[in-house]
């Protein structure tokens, strides 16, 4: 472990900008949570995993609601048995898709939970109190959960996040996990690939400069499989003037199954074992249909699952299963991967395609690099070895942990605050192809109107521009390019439309100008680095020309490179208007900007020299643009909340953390006065010391006291208030702290007087010994010493008999607190006298040779330095060397 973070630590300096910044990584997974966190304190690695509550590197993705008590990840995990249907798993897989799609995955699953169908067409859950969240809210909870893990963890506030997700991960996932995210109060740097967050990690601590290569990925997860193929290598670039070279990757394809992961094989187990579940029971008794056993058995079956990656045979004992009676069987290897004899084959698949579409054969990939929980089953890495040819995979990435570190670097190459020291470029595209189609009124729908925007595998992020020649008020829609390839439970390809408006009114407007040139329309997309495609604005293009009077111009060369140097200015200022129309929607209304493009009347041959204050008429090309309406209109899936729904589900999620809050609050409370209880009857029974400091009245009531409010905690208290919990122990301890108080004084005032009685005899000591070597210190300071200690002393020759005198349960006269007080005045005061200097001397230098001097001492400057210099270096190239070591080292590990 620790050499791990020490090489993370040496791949990585990051300079800090700003004092605190601190930003994370948060990998999504079917099953899983995984958060890391890049923290710049010292002495701390600088992107780490953010353990939870348990001290584990990775959280169940669940939440639970029940009996009006929330609870998030690793604290819900236990209650799956008990509640299946308010344990809420597989979010993200649901997440943005039709309802019949999610109501049949949860099915298949045997999770039994309320669907509800929203405007959209998506499935929401209704919770046990009847309130109705949408999945984005459930998502939200989760994010707020890995916000709380990675605050926790790094003590900075972090709200920077990159969130990885499968490639499969179509728009409306997308959008759906970028505002599920924002409700959690997210900021989403980006959304980042699974399979470029591994690469990333695979990339960041190695050199290609001589060595570029392809690396697969092939990741099988709980619920998906993918292999994606990266190309890395470097390029020469300059920094500082000096060249350099630079690594980078590019994704050149990925190719996916997102319905086989290692539930798929737990589900052939599940399914196994109920046939001879129900074959024990009889009498036609089906145990899938109660959820509880099922809940039950999946949970078991994960376990025996995991004991046949090690082992040939695997127990499985499912205690109380159903109808109170037990189940135990087992099951060998062989029989487990005949049950799933398909899914070996299916899982192939994915990395023969990329090969194939890429026309690599499996020799010229340099490394297939397997990440993902589900490729630790041998089976499979039996299959992929017999595939690729090879003895060995390459597992020099941590399966579990790879994309969200990856993940955590991009977040800080992302971030304004941290500055990578390892540099690898990333070069990720578009997992679907996507295509833009024109609907409207006169629109011939032809290949001009349906055309490919974004190629799959294009580079993300990206800018795309169309301009068509049209007159009216039009529709955009965007869809995925391919039927065949959609993401996964998608039934129709158009997940975008916007309605474009104030073309033909535009149009209307410039009828009676001279056009020269037919009406246009510019469209502008955005593919953002998170994949998200958008229909970011339009403008109307209106070119007129017309004769205008204008100034004449002074010209004195004959010569082209006039024309040349005036109609480069009158482009450059057109370029400028345009930029500032496009900028800004208030344009719309009539309020145009002449954008005067080139002079086509530009006089060439003029040789005039003065012909000021006179004008001429040209015929001028002038250029309109008119900012369009764009309106998002899509609904269905992907479709945007509005705002007011954004408010609501912000409040009730504030609402649900304020009442966690609350809840953890009186837990802790409830604990404190339970265990204050506990502890002081312990305490009041095992003690001698008690009785002497306090009455037996005192006792008896302080007792009485203890067993009223205990009893009252497990019949009243059981569901008291944070408040009652306080005020008791509040009680309590007025009571009992002042007992304990005096018990302790018992032995802690003597010990303290002891104490202070020693240092005043050996005070005259000390005054003895700055009388006879430090003759300087003033008599007045040691005075002043000696008076402090004189008054001390008196004050306990006064105290001391009064304490004695009094019974040791009354108030004491005086505590060791304040014996301690005045001591540590004494000292300090001794310690200031102590150190007074003695006075220096004034001592006159001998008038020297000055020349030989000064070279002299030149000469032992120069040297020193260099020789500190010399040393810092050689410091550097041997951290540099251990680092490799490490490197390798922790390769080994891996
Ligand atoms: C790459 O190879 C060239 C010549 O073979 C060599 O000069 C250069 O130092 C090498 N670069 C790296 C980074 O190994
Ligand atoms: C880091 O940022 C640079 C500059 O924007 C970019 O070229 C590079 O691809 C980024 N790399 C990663 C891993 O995000
Ligand atoms: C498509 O239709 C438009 C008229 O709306 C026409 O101008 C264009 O030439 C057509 N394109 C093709 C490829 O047929
Ligand atoms: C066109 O302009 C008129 C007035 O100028 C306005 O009332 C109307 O709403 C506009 N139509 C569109 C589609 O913008
Ligand atoms: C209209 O534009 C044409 C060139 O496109 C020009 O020849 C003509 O003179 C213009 N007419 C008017 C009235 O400006
Ligand atoms: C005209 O421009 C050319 C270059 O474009 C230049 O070489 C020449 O000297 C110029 N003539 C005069 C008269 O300035
Ligand atoms: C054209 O512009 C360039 C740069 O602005 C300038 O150096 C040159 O003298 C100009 N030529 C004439 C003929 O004005
Ligand atoms: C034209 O040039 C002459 C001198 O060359 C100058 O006096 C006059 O002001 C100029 N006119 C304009 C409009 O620039
Ligand atoms: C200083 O020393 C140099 C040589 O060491 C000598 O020549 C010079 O006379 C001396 N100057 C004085 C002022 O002593």
């Amino acid at each position: 472990m620790l050499l791990k973070l020490g090489f993370i630590l040496c791949i990585l300096a990051l300079i800090p900008i700003k004092s605190q910044s601190a930003v994370l990584s948060i990998d999504l997974g079917s099953e899983w949570l995984k958060v890391a966190v890049v923290n710049l304190k010292r002495g701390q690695p600088p992107i780490s995993i953010a353990i939870n509550e348990m001290s584990k590197r990775k959280s169940p993705n669940l939440v639970s609601y029940q009996s009006g008590i929330r609870l998030i990840g690793e604290e819900s995990a236990g209650l799956i048995a008990r509640y299946p249907d308010k344990v809420y798993a597989q979010i993200r897989d649901l997440i943005a898709k039709p309802y019949g799609f999610t109501k049949r995955k949860i099915d298949s699953f045997y999770l039994p939970y309320q669907l509800v169908e929203d405007s959209r067409g998506v499935a929401a859950i209704k919770f046990d109190d009847g309130e109705i969240y949408s999945l984005e809210e459930i998502l939200a909870m989760i994010f707020d959960y890995a916000l709380n893990l990675a605050e926790f963890h790094s003590k900075v506030a972090v709200k920077d996040a990159v969130i990885s997700v499968p490639p499969y991960f179509g728009q409306a996932e997308r959008k759906a996990v970028i505002q599920a995210a924002q409700l959690a109060g997210v900021n989403v740097l980006s959304l980042i690939n699974e399979h470029s967050g591994a690469a990333l990690q695979y990339g960041i601590d190695k050199k290609f400069a001589n060595d570029s290569k392809y690396v697969v990925f092939y990741d099988m997860g709980a619920s998906s499989t993918y292999a994606a193929l990266v190309h890395f290598s470097a390029y020469d670039t300059k920094e500082y003037g000096k060249t350099v070279s630079a690594n980078q990757f590019q994704v050149k394809d990925v190719v996916w199954n997102a319905e086989l992961g290692g539930q798929d094989m737990e589900l052939r187990l599940v399914e196994y074992f109920v046939d001879e579940f129900n074959k024990q029971l009889g009498n036609g008794v089906d145990v899938r249909t109660s959820p509880k056993a099922m809940a039950k058995l999946k949970k078991q079956v994960k376990r025996t699952k995991e004991i046949l990656s090690a082992n040939t045979m695997a127990p499985i004992s499912v205690e109380s299963i159903y109808d109170d009676r037990d189940f135990r069987s087992s099951i060998s290897r062989e029989k487990f991967e005949e049950l799933c004899e398909d899914l070996w084959a299916k899982a192939l698949v994915p990395l023969k395609e990329v090969l194939k579409n890429s026309g690599l054969t499996a020799d010229k990939v340099s490394a297939v690099e397997l990440i993902g929980g589900a490729t630790r089953v041998p089976k499979l890495q039996a299959k992929l070895q017999e595939f690729l040819g090879r003895k060995e995979l390459d597992k020099h990435l941590d399966a579990d942990e790879a994309t969200v570190l990856g993940a955590a670097l991009h977040a800080a190459n992302l971030s304004d605050g941290i500055k990578l020291n390892r540099k690898l470029g990333m070069i990720d595209g578009a997992t679907y192809g996507y295509v833009m189609e024109l609907h409207g009124v006169d629109l011939v729908e032809n290949e001009s109107t349906k055309q490919v925007l974004v190629p799959r595998m294009k580079k993300v992020p990206g800018k795309m521009f169309r301009s068509i020649i049209h007159q009216k008020d039009f529709e955009v829609s965007l869809s995925y390019e391919s039927k065949d390839l959609m993401p996964p439970g998608v039934s129709s390809p158009i997940f975008a439309q916007y309605a474009v408006s104030g073309l033909a009114n535009a149009t209307e407007r410039y009828a009676s100008r001279n056009l020269s040139a037919p009406v246009k329309a510019n469209l502008h997309f955005s593919l953002s680095r998170s994949g998200v495609l958008t229909l970011d604005r339009s403008e109307a293009v209106l070119e007129i020309t017309e004769w205008v009077e204008v100034p004449k111009k002074n010209l004195t060369v004959d010569n082209s490179t006039t024309s040349a140097n005036i109609s480069v200015e009158a482009s450059a200022s057109a370029n400028a208007s345009a930029e500032a129309a496009s900028g800004d929607s208030a344009e719309g209304n009539g309020n145009l900007q002449n954008n005067s493009s080139s002079d086509s009347s530009s006089i060439p041959g003029a040789t005039e020299d003065n012909i000021a204050e006179v004008t001429e008429k040209k015929l001028k090309k002038r250029t309109f643009r008119v900012t369009l309406k764009v309106a998002e209109k899509i609904s269905g899936p992907a479709m945007s909340f509005s705002e007011e729904y954004l408010s609501d589900a912000k409040r009730k999620l504030a609402e649900l953390n304020k009442r966690d809050a609350e809840r953890r609050r009186t837990a802790e409370l409830k604990n404190d006065l339970e265990g204050y209880i506990y502890s002081t009857r312990e305490k009041m029974e095992s003690s001698g010391d008690v009785e002497k400091v306090s009455t037996n009245e005192e006792r008896q009531s302080f007792i009485a006291k203890l067993e009223e409010v205990q009893d009252w905690l497990y019949m009243d208290g059981e569901d008291a208030t944070a408040k009652e919990f306080e005020e008791r122990l509040k009680m309590l301890k007025a009571i009992g702290e002042p007992i304990f108080f005096r018990m302790d004084e018992l032995t802690a005032r003597p010990l303290a007087i002891e104490q202070a009685r020693r240092y005043l005899t050996e005070i005259s000591e000390i005054v003895r010994g700055w009388e006879t070597k430090k003759s300087w210190i003033p008599k007045e300071r040691i005075e002043e010493v000696l008076s402090r200690a004189d008054k001390f002393r008196k004050w306990l020759d006064e105290k001391q008999p009064e304490q004695d005198k009094i019974p040791a349960s009354s108030v004491p006269v005086f505590t060791s607190e304040e014996v301690y007080d005045k001591l540590a005045h004494l000292q300090a005061e001794v310690a200031v006298v102590n150190k007074i200097q003695k006075p220096k001397p004034k001592i006159e230098k001998p008038v020297k040779n000055d020349t030989v001097d000064e070279k002299a001492e030149n000469d032992s400057k120069t040297t020193s330095g260099t020789g500190e210099e010399t040393s810092t270096d050689k410091e550097g190239s041997e951290n540099a060397d251990g680092n490799a070591d490490s490197e390798a080292e922790a390769h080994d590990e891996l």
